[in-house]
């Protein structure tokens, strides 16, 4: 069954925990999507798991369109988010709803998600009035690097903790369909998502949020360069494909692959008779 913001706000009210993976291609959302995931998210964290940047701040709206069309392509039933990327809606209210809308006529997703809380409701609530699903992203917000200093967990301090609550809230009055709480001690993650009417999917954000992102590099160890707190490896793939090269290349110089089962033939006739 194709998820819609109806389901997901259907399992906040049943209880019922919300599962979401990051895709950036064809086949990994196939993959993904036949395992039963009910949201796939195009993240701008296509920028270092799949392009190499050093943060999301490069990404671009032709980057996030052409590998949100491809996970289009391969999704039957997970709702697809795709992620508006660094200075696409930042600008102004009017670019925010030109490249929400981008997203979706071009790049063929369900809805969009953009950073930011209290001073980026003006741009949810346009975005929504043009029809268009949003997902908010407060917490560690990582377009904000620059200006947080780093990658840093955020909500610790009483103001923060306060101004973390009063950006859930402005998002949920703004009207996103649901909100990604990123690195935020667990007992706030849980009391805000007690407090919202809208599902929290979390991520760094304990169990007490009404789902749960991973980036799936980073969940199958295929990713190396660092690994967060919060990311758990449900498999070693990264190994496994590594073993899987090591495999080719032996085979290849041993001359045992391509066998006969790999080959197809011509008559010995015609290979007879060329000059
Ligand atoms: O870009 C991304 O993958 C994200 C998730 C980490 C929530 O925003």
């Amino acid at each position: 069954m194709k998820n819609s913001v109806l389901t997901i706000q259907k399992q906040k009210d049943e209880h019922d925990k919300i599962t979401m993976l990051t895709a950036y291609d064809y086949s990994m959302a196939k993959l993904i999507d036949s395992s039963g995931v009910n949201s796939i998210l195009v993240g701008d964290s296509l920028g270092m798991v799949m392009l190499g940047y050093k943060d999301t701040l490069s990404v671009t709206m032709e980057d996030m369109i052409h590998h949100t069309k491809a996970v289009c392509r391969g999704t039957e039933n997970a709702l697809v988010v795709a992620d508006m990327p660094f200075m696409s809606y930042q600008t102004s209210v009017y670019d925010a709803v030109c490249n929400a809308g981008r997203l979706i006529k071009e790049g063929g997703a369900q809805a969009v998600k953009l950073e930011g809380g209290v001073a980026f409701a003006p741009h949810i609530r346009a975005i929504v009035e043009a029809s268009i699903p949003v997902v908010a992203h407060i917490g560690l917000t990582p377009q904000s690097v620059n200006a947080f200093g780093g990658f840093k967990v955020q909500g610790k301090t009483m103001e923060g903790a306060q101004r973390l609550l009063d950006d859930a809230r402005a998002v949920e009055e703004a009207g996103a369909f649901c909100v990604v709480l990123e690195c935020v001690p667990a007992a706030l993650a849980s009391y805000i998502s007690d407090r919202l009417s809208i599902p929290t999917i979390g991520i760094g954000a304990g169990a007490g949020c009404d789902g749960q992102v991973l980036v799936y590099q980073d969940m199958l160890k295929m990713f190396s360069d660092y690994k967060p707190k919060f990311v758990k490896h449900f498999a070693d793939i990264g190994q496994g494909m590594k073993d899987a090269f090591a495999s080719y290349i032996s085979e290849v110089k041993a001359g045992t692959f391509p066998s006969h089962e790999h080959i197809f033939e011509i008559s010995e006739d015609i290979i007879g008779i060329l000059q």
